[in-house]
């Protein structure tokens, strides 16, 4: 399939939206979003460049609604995220988190790492 043609299909084989794919192998740059009712993710297969390590999930951002938040969904979509960075080969994950949802990452067993990509930021990943 082109990737033109991937770029007007709805949902991907697992069942997510695809905002971006090169090519029918998930190549470095594709990206997507996870979502459900309470809040969605999005992510991407990092360019080695900016990576700590080869073949890793990035993730952009997870939001929760925030009237929903503390309620276990965050986790729950957390969740999926990791099972599709595990379908789409990463074999690590990683974050730029906010100072406030360290704790967060913590939970879901990330690391912090000393290198800072974003000031203000904290770096963390973890081996999937
Ligand atoms: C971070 C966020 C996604 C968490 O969603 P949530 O639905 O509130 O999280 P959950 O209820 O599933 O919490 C899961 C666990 O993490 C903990 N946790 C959640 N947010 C936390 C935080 N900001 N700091 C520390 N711990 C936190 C919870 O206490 C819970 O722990 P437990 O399982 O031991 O009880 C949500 O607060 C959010 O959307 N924040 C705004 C956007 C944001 O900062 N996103 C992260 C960008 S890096």
């Amino acid at each position: 399939m082109k990737a033109s043609e991937r770029h007007m299909r709805s949902y991907a084989p697992e069942g997510l939206m695809v905002l971006r794919g090169p090519g029918e192998e998930y190549d470095k740059g594709s990206h997507w979003v996870v979502g459900d009712g309470h809040g969605y993710a999005e992510g991407l297969l990092m360019k080695d460049r900016d990576a700590i390590h080869p073949n890793t999930f990035y993730v952009e951002n997870i939001i929760v609604k925030e009237l929903k938040r503390g309620n276990g969904h965050g986790r729950a979509l957390y969740a999926m995220v990791e099972e599709f960075a595990r379908n789409v080969g990463a074999e690590w994950i990683q974050i730029d988190s906010e100072p406030e949802a360290v704790g967060f990452w913590r939970k879901m067993d990330y690391t912090e790492l000393d290198r800072v990509f974003y000031k203000n930021k904290t770096a963390m990943v973890k081996k999937l």
